[in-house]
């Protein structure tokens, strides 16, 4: 990598990707670039080069591989839909370096059947793997963001619905992600690794309300959606297809009881404990309020 590299941050209005630009700028020692649908409204500071694009047009991103040197790679997708493989294409002819936000429950074993989002991580993994570019896959768990999707419930009134009260996880702060992401970008540590990066602590979905509750003041509490109801909505209000609702609702029973892990990646790699839901919350406290 170069003495002061180029690293374009796709996925730089986001949750992750933004942690990861001002976690680069603290740093210091790189240029960061960021990528964007629209760069007039990214509201990213001026020492960040904004340059725009689109993923899903690969030959709309020619200006924003131009030079780069590492790419921290988001993409927003259900299901793998063919696009793909130019995506990857277009990003190995430039980046020498790829960091790729993956999802933990991606298999090591290519041939295992997988579908959903996950197949959509796997896709990306394998054609990154197979591109000759130096690749860390970021397999995170559940990300605490998840619950930004319980804002508008929390302030009109301070009752959460939504599927599977018994539901834990534990779930990983985008800025520990973004750590972990900083760490590949910049150094050869991670160079060929898929660190699982979880949140310190499994909370189920009412106590998750519950410390949110904590951080803006006011009791917060979940109501379980019978799994039918959840369904349209996520088909009818989030817009989602009905095969990628049935495939969430599915993963998400199995997370009733049969708790997922945690692990200790986020503090061996980066020497801080991972960040707790509790304080993830505080930091997002204006969100919910
Ligand atoms: N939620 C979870 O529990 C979980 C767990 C594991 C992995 N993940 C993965 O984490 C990623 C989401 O991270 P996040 O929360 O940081 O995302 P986010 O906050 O929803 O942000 C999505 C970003 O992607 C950009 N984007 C979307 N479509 C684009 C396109 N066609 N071309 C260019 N940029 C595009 C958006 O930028 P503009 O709008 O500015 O263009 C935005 O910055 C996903 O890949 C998800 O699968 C999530």
């Amino acid at each position: 990598m170069d003495e002061n590299p180029t690293v374009l941050v796709t996925g730089a209005t986001g949750n992750v990707g933004g942690q990861v630009v001002a976690q680069l700028r603290e740093r210091g020692g790189v240029r960061v670039r960021a990528l964007t649908r629209r760069p007039e409204s990214a509201g990213l500071p001026d020492d960040v080069e904004v340059v725009g694009g689109d993923l899903f047009d690969p030959e709309s991103l020619d200006a924003a591989l131009d030079g780069v040197d590492a790419v921290f790679l988001v993409v927003p997708a259900l299901r793998p839909d063919g696009r793909e493989p130019g995506l990857v294409a277009r990003i190995a002819r430039r980046a020498r370096r790829v960091v790729y936000v993956s999802a933990d429950g991606v298999p090591d074993d290519r041939d295992a059947l997988t579908g959903g989002i996950i197949a959509a991580h796997a896709t990306i993994e394998h054609l990154l793997e197979d591109a000759g570019v130096e690749w860390t896959f970021l397999r995170a768990g559940g990300m605490a963001t998840n619950t930004l999707g319980w804002a508008a419930d929390v302030r009109a009134t301070g009752e959460v619905r939504g599927p599977y009260a018994g539901l834990s996880r534990s779930l990983v702060h985008e800025a520990d992600v973004a750590a972990v992401g900083v760490l590949a970008l910049t150094g050869p540590m991670l160079v060929g690794a898929r660190p699982v990066l979880t949140g310190p602590e499994i909370l189920t979905h009412v106590e998750q309300a519950a410390a949110i509750g904590d951080a803006i003041g006011r009791t917060v509490t979940y109501r379980e959606v019978p799994r039918d109801e959840m369904r349209v909505r996520i088909v009818d209000e989030w817009g989602w297809p009905a095969d990628a609702a049935d495939a969430a609702l599915d993963a998400w029973a199995a997370m009733v009881g049969n708790r997922e892990g945690v692990t200790a990646t986020v503090e061996e790699l980066t020497g801080r404990p991972a960040r707790s839901f509790r304080v993830w919350a505080a930091d997002h406290a204006p969100d919910f309020r």
